[in-house]
């Protein structure tokens, strides 16, 4: 499945909710708030859904949030889309909070990788960032990810001015010998954050810099991989990638497509709106018409965000969409 520049699509992320039990500065600084409308999709839904895009040739998906894992059914979420054909890598983003007890379920329910999010490895900012004094528990969350044998397991740390901007030195010997990848994300304008943006956003070249200085050698990409440029060092286990949104040519890699916790089609994280799918998850003799309509709808995906010019589209914030 190409779009018309080019860019095929390997990699789904699919929110199956918007609640997140944290509250994150950058994300939900006031807690998530309850808004009506249609129930998240449902094990149904999500099955037909997925089936459709590993039939477009889509063959990793991501369960993305909000946070993921306070649905009750995740455990049988991962069982439903590691069934369907085709789909070759199951990924999950989570903030970590029930990943000490269920890190062995769900990779025997079929999850092959994850990512957990954690801003700092100072358990004080750690609670200033999301809310929650739970750094220990998180890491013991990570701990459990490493024994329970999954594919890759990573963490997600969004760089904020003089919050964790001059920690490398803290996730650096956090990952000597844990063969781990720490992604250092630059924080990202969405219509919620404006002025926090204005202040804590810093270039990650401020930490590419650190790693050249001290002889970290940047990865060939991989196919299907994400965003994030790699980077190897000799002397450590671990891996350090950065995500720069900001960054000239980060759209022209994009191969990937989202779809949000009530089942629109976001061609970009960054779209103005989502394009209705619900109407066509509903039956089983609908997934016909469900592909014609997602391969129609990619010719609308546009070659770039438009963050630069500061237009961050109809995204409030990335609970509401995955990030
Ligand atoms: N900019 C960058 N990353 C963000 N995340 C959430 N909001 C933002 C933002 N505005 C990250 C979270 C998590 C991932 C799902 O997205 O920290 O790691
Ligand atoms: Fe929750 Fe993730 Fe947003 Fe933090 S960034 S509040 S963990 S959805």
């Amino acid at each position: 499945m190409q779009d018309a520049f080019g860019r095929s699509f390997a990699y789904l992320r699919l929110s199956i909710t918007d609640v997140c039990n944290f509250s994150c500065t950058y994300c939900l600084p006031d807690g998530y708030k309850k808004t009506i409308g249609p129930g998240f999709l449902k094990l149904d839904e999500i099955r037909r859904l997925a089936t459709v895009f590993a039939r477009l040739g889509l063959w990793k998906i991501r369960i993305t949030g909000g946070e993921p894992t306070v649905r009750r059914d995740f455990t049988q979420i991962v069982q439903t889309l590691r069934a369907v054909p085709g789909i070759r890598t199951l990924a999950t983003t989570t903030n970590g909070y029930r990943l000490r007890e269920h890190a062995d379920a769900w990779r025997a329910a079929g999850l092959d990788a994850i990512n957990v999010s954690i801003d700092s490895l100072d358990a004080k900012i750690f609670h200033q960032v999301t809310g929650h004094d739970r750094m220990h528990e998180v890491q013991q969350g990570i701990e459990a990810c490493l024994t329970a044998g999954y594919d890759s397991v990573k963490l997600n740390a969004v760089l904020l001015k003089g919050i964790n901007d001059h920690a490398l030195g803290s996730f650096l010997s956090y990952i000597k010998d844990r063969p781990l990848s720490i992604r250092f994300i630059e924080l990202m304008q969405t219509g919620d954050n404006a002025q926090y943006f204005e202040k804590y956003h810093v270039p990650a070249t401020v930490i590419i810099d650190q790693l050249k200085q001290q002889g970290w050698v940047q990865k060939t990409r991989e196919l299907g991989a994400g965003p994030a440029v790699e980077y190897l060092h000799g002397d450590y286990a671990g891996r350090i990638g950065i995500i720069a949104p900001y960054s000239k040519d980060f759209c022209s890699t994009c191969n990937r497509l989202r779809v949000s916790a009530r089942g629109d089609l976001h061609l970009c994280l960054f779209s103005e709106t989502g394009i209705g799918l619900r109407h066509l998850l509903q039956s089983d003799d609908d997934m016909d018409a469900l592909q014609a309509f997602v391969e129609h709808s990619l010719t609308r995906k546009t070659a770039t965000h438009f963050l630069h010019e500061g237009l961050t589209g109809g995204t409030q914030k990335l609970a509401d969409i995955g990030g």
